[in-house]
């Protein structure tokens, strides 16, 4: 199905033409930008991202790092067998800057469809430039995807949907375009409990979304040396519970193979990812594992998955009935 883009707003077929995915009567027009179809408005909530992913653009891909941190984590969260997936039709949503695209287009033969709300498309077309016949990549928000309900065998959502307005809307959205019989798999931050939101970031989260992009980030770098070796410290002498009161991501979420300045620059990007979003969400795994029963998937696992530098992810993987 490569290629089939409808409208994200009628569903009607739409077929390219110039610069512009259009619908056979031209009552609607989407651009191409830069190579890259646009089914949203350029600019949205999602703007932080845009400028962080753009930023930081390969800082967390494997083939930057030498390091197979985010092949790990995609196949051990999805359980899914290259060689089958690559004769499936898979959509990711919300890929950043593509560090999953990366995983997928490298590990496997097949056709992958991508879309992100924001600018990362850029990020990501850059990134994954060598393998372009073999990415349908388009700007495009999860609850108005250009693509038919129904039609992808598998769907993945990584570090995605606590960024949405609406949790419970997202995951209605991922399942609408999964076929009945595939399956989504889903990542997110979780609620532990009720410690979650008494963080630095949670606290100074009301002010620090509303300030100019490049002036927190200016903020960040200027501060980040001493918060890292605060951060350590405190790690050092078993007093890693009162990191959480550093404003700074939490270090010890980073793959132990990270040279100092990779694990610094990945603290920068990190630090900026907690602080800039419009919407941070977290959710209680078994509250999605109701929603998905609720929306008439199976639950096949809902819990956290560890990988081998120890720190563990909230999954979910269902299946549509
Ligand atoms: C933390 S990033 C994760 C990116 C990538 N999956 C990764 O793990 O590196 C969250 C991404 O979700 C995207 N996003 C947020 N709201 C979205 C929406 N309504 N539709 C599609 N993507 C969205 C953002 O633009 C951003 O790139």
């Amino acid at each position: 199905m490569s290629k089939l883009y409808v409208s994200p707003i009628t569903g009607k077929k739409l077929n390219k033409k110039d610069n512009y995915y259009i619908s056979e009567n031209g009552s609607e027009k989407f651009p191409i930008i830069n190579s890259i179809p646009r089914f949203c408005k350029i600019v949205n909530y999602t703007e932080s991202f845009g400028y962080q992913w753009n930023k930081f653009d390969r800082t967390q891909l494997d083939s930057t790092n030498f390091i197979n941190f985010s092949e790990e984590r995609f196949y051990k969260s999805t359980k899914w067998e290259p060689k089958i997936i690559s004769n499936e039709n898979i959509l990711e949503v919300g890929s950043g800057a593509g560090r999953f695209t990366e995983v997928f287009l490298k590990t496997t033969t097949g056709i992958l469809h991508s879309i992100d709300y924001s600018n990362a498309v850029e990020a990501n077309y850059r990134n994954t430039i060598k393998y372009k016949n073999r990415l349908e990549l388009s700007q495009a928000s999860i609850y108005e995807m250009p693509f038919l309900d129904n039609s992808f065998d598998k769907v993945f959502c990584f570090g995605v949907l606590q960024h949405t307005p609406s949790f419970e809307r997202s995951l209605e959205s991922l399942i609408k375009k999964t076929r009945i019989g595939g399956q989504i798999v889903i990542d997110f931050y979780p609620i532990k409990g009720w410690y979650t939101k008494f963080h630095a970031k949670y606290i100074l989260r009301p002010i620090t979304k509303k300030l100019n992009h490049r002036l927190l980030y200016k903020l960040i770098n200027m501060n980040i040396n001493w918060m890292i070796i605060l951060f350590d410290l405190l790690c050092s002498i078993n007093l890693k519970i009162l990191t959480r009161f550093i404003p700074i991501v939490d270090l010890y979420l980073f793959p132990k193979d990270l040279t100092k300045s990779q694990r610094k620059k990945w603290a920068i990007m990190d630090t900026f990812d907690m602080f800039s979003p419009e919407f941070d969400n977290p959710m209680r795994i078994n509250k999605v594992k109701k929603l998905f029963i609720k929306m008439g998937c199976k639950v096949t696992f809902a819990g956290f998955i560890k990988n081998e530098q120890n720190c563990s992810g909230a999954v979910v993987r269902a299946i549509k009935l």
